[in-house]
């Protein structure tokens, strides 16, 4: 008697297996969902029905992939070869049935759920936005294992195989149709049609092509991997994130022999999935889970959001929250500013969406208001207007007697205390932080802010509302600097010494972007805006004797700004860096990376020990997700636990 999966077989003797994993609301491939469906492959291999079809019984998608959780329990390379080999083993076998077999997918096909699709001889998608197939195990530091690396290549060729295993990208139906992946993508109610229509005809199945046979040929195979290899480069480097140099050794030494390249997968993968980088990123993909939750345990569904200050933030956070399908005005006081939030916001839609309906309904939810109409009809009010108290306590008293009563009301402050704020408001627990960082719609956490008199329900709804527009929520104690602005703000006043000490600039970002980091301290600098930086490090100097550098100070009241300005540390030209030679004394790349680590470091540990999250993860996530620490090591406190030996 199968526990997750259920057999019907239909008038026309097709078996229909049903994964419908119990206890939990999406399928993973579990030991038990395996060891069922090993059975029932038994029987079906003695007795084949006229076809097989996989289908799910989850809301929430086809298979989400292997199951996470015993990935970590995994202790050393023979556990892991036991595992991989155990689901290479099973797919042979679905692989092997002598009847049609379909995939019938609807919701998410991930990982190893694609791999199981891939045994099967056809795949059907419904067409709905919920549909998306990829094989995203790059992102925890492996690659596909059960057999994916090598049906992925069968199927589409080596090009579109690789690019969506060394992108990790996932395809909604129509772009999974085009490549190949799936054999016909179709409105829902046509699914289980479409699937029928496959095992009954059973046509050809498809060949990617002369070009992509040409290209998988022994002669072009290191041709093509030297270039990709290099475009990797680019992004990572194989000391920190090994995974896509394994996958494309794997390809270029075996694809010549499938049953090779099966074994060689199970190596290359059992071998990976031991590595610190892999163990690091599974725990990341937990951290943001966990973030995740955090907004996921209530719903709250507003109508309409009024952004108030239509700058360099407001505008921004008005037009992600327009592309996340929610009506929103925008306020501002200057009508340029409002021009100027309407041309990003559709440099932004054009970028991000496909089509020019889609693009010109999420326009018209933009509604720039230069009168602040949309107030009074808005569940969630953002304000982000100058870094000012008396500015922002004037607007408050302005505003609280035309807002609804129950309306959200949030602040994306960057240095002033909620407390503070709160007593422009005759109802303080009304007020949260919803601390954004920029560039808003690359950036994804957003500090969650509970201030002294912020309601319960206020931050429930303000972490529900983050999440709603497809953001990571991290509730933050209302200090100084928060979180993330206080770590990285440490880090980047060490920098800045070193620069008055006559380090070389381009050599302290080197040696950050060496150590992992997605741009250097100087350039990061200057891309905030030193007058930013400044306002933040003089908050911070106030509250914990953080050292100003003299040299910031000196450039900010010289109008040296950074990249807006056109010059800051470095010089820039339309938005881009002027290079120069690289001058100055040699620098010692180590003894950078260490001091600017351990301020980092430092600074984590002080806000873990002030409070300021609950616990040391989340000190982790919040300075991955807001300040890019590498998601390699982990988190800051994890890599220093982990250097120290007392974490594994
Ligand atoms: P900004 O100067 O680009 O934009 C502020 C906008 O507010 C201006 O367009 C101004 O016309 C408008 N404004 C001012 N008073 C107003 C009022 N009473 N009514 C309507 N509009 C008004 O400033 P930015 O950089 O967007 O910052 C806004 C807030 O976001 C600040 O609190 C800042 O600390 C915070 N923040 C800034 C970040 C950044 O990287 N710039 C990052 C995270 C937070």
């Amino acid at each position: 008697m199968a526990t997750h999966w259920h057999i019907e077989t239909d008038a026309a003797k097709i078996t229909w297996l049903h994964l419908d994993l119990a206890g939990s609301s999406a399928n993973v491939l579990s030991a038990a969902v395996f060891q069922e469906l090993d059975g029932l492959l038994t029987t079906m291999l003695a007795a084949p029905p006229i076809g097989v079809a996989f289908v799910s019984d989850k809301s929430s998608g086809f298979i989400a992939g292997a199951d996470i959780k015993e990935f970590q329990t995994i202790r050393g390379r023979e556990d892991a070869l036991a595992l991989v080999q155990r689901g290479q083993r099973i797919m042979d076998r679905i692989e092997a049935l002598p009847c049609p077999t379909v995939a019938v997918i609807h919701g998410f096909c991930l990982g190893g759920g694609l791999e199981l699709a891939l045994a099967c001889d056809y795949r059907v998608a419904s067409d709905d936005p919920k549909t998306r197939l990829g094989l995203p195990e790059i992102r925890l530091g492996i690659h596909p294992g059960f057999g994916g690396t090598v049906r992925s290549i069968r199927l589409l060729g080596p090009l579109n195989a690789l690019d969506l295993m060394l992108t990790g990208k996932t395809l909604d139906a129509q772009q999974a149709k085009k490549i190949g992946l799936v054999d016909h993508a179709v409105p829902m109610r046509h699914l289980l049609d479409a699937a029928c229509q496959l095992i009954h005809t059973r046509p050809a199945r498809r060949n990617p092509g002369r070009l992509a046979r040409t290209l998988n040929t022994k002669v072009a195979r290191p041709i093509l991997a030297r270039h990709m290899r290099r475009r990797i480069a680019a992004k990572a480097k194989p000391a920190h994130y090994p995974a896509p140099y394994a996958l494309l050794d794997l390809w270029r030494r075996y694809a010549d022999d499938e049953r090779r390249m099966l074994e060689q997968e199970a190596e290359s993968l059992a071998a990976l999935s031991t590595t610190a980088t892999a163990r690091n990123l599974v725990r990341v993909f937990m951290l943001q889970n966990r973030l995740k939750a955090a907004g996921d345990q209530h719903t709250f569904c507003p109508r309409h959001v009024h952004v108030i200050g239509g700058g360099t933030m407001g505008g921004d956070i008005a037009a992600w929250i327009a592309l996340q399908g929610l009506p929103v005005t925008v306020q501002d006081q200057r009508t340029n500013s409002l021009a100027a939030t309407v041309q990003r916001a559709s440099t932004l839609f054009t970028n991000r969406l496909k089509s020019k309906q889609q693009i010109t309904a999420t326009m018209d939810r933009l509604i720039p208001d230069l009168k602040g109409l949309g107030l009074r009809r808005a569940d969630v009010i953002i304000e982000a207007i100058f870094e000012n108290l008396e500015a922002k306590l004037d607007l408050y008293r302005a505003i609280e007697p035309h807002i609804k009563p129950d309306a959200l009301l949030a602040t994306n402050t960057s240095s002033i205390g909620l407390e503070r704020l709160a007593e422009g408001l005759n109802d303080p627990g009304r007020l949260v932080g919803l601390h954004f960082f920029n560039p808003v719609a690359q950036m994804p956490l957003v500090e969650v802010i509970r201030g002294q008199r912020s309601r319960e329900d206020t931050v429930i709804r303000a972490l529900a509302f983050t999440r709603r527009i497809d953001k990571l929520p991290l509730e933050i104690k209302s200090s100084p600097g928060f979180l993330v602005n206080r770590v990285l703000a440490s880090y980047l006043l060490e920098a800045m010494r070193m620069v008055d000490e006559g380090v070389p600039m381009a050599a302290i970002d080197e040696a950050a972007r060496d150590f992992g980091m997605p741009v250097g301290p100087i350039e990061l600098a200057d891309t905030v805006g030193l007058d930013i930086a400044l306002s933040v490090a003089e908050t911070l100097a106030r509250d914990y004797g953080f050292e100003v550098p003299q040299r910031l100070r000196t450039m900010v009241a010289a109008g040296s700004l950074g990249v807006k300005s056109g010059r800051g540390f470095f010089t820039y030209e339309h938005g881009k860096r002027v290079r120069g030679k690289r001058a100055g004394p040699a620098a010692d790349p180590d003894s950078i990376q260490a001091r600017l680590v351990t301020k980092l470091v430092d600074e984590a540990t002080a806000c873990l020990r002030d409070g300021v999250v609950k616990d040391a993860d989340l000190v982790d996530a919040g300075i991955i997700f807001g300040a890019g620490f590498p998601p390699y090591l982990g988190g800051p406190l994890h890599y220093c636990n982990t250097r120290n030996g007392s974490a594994s």
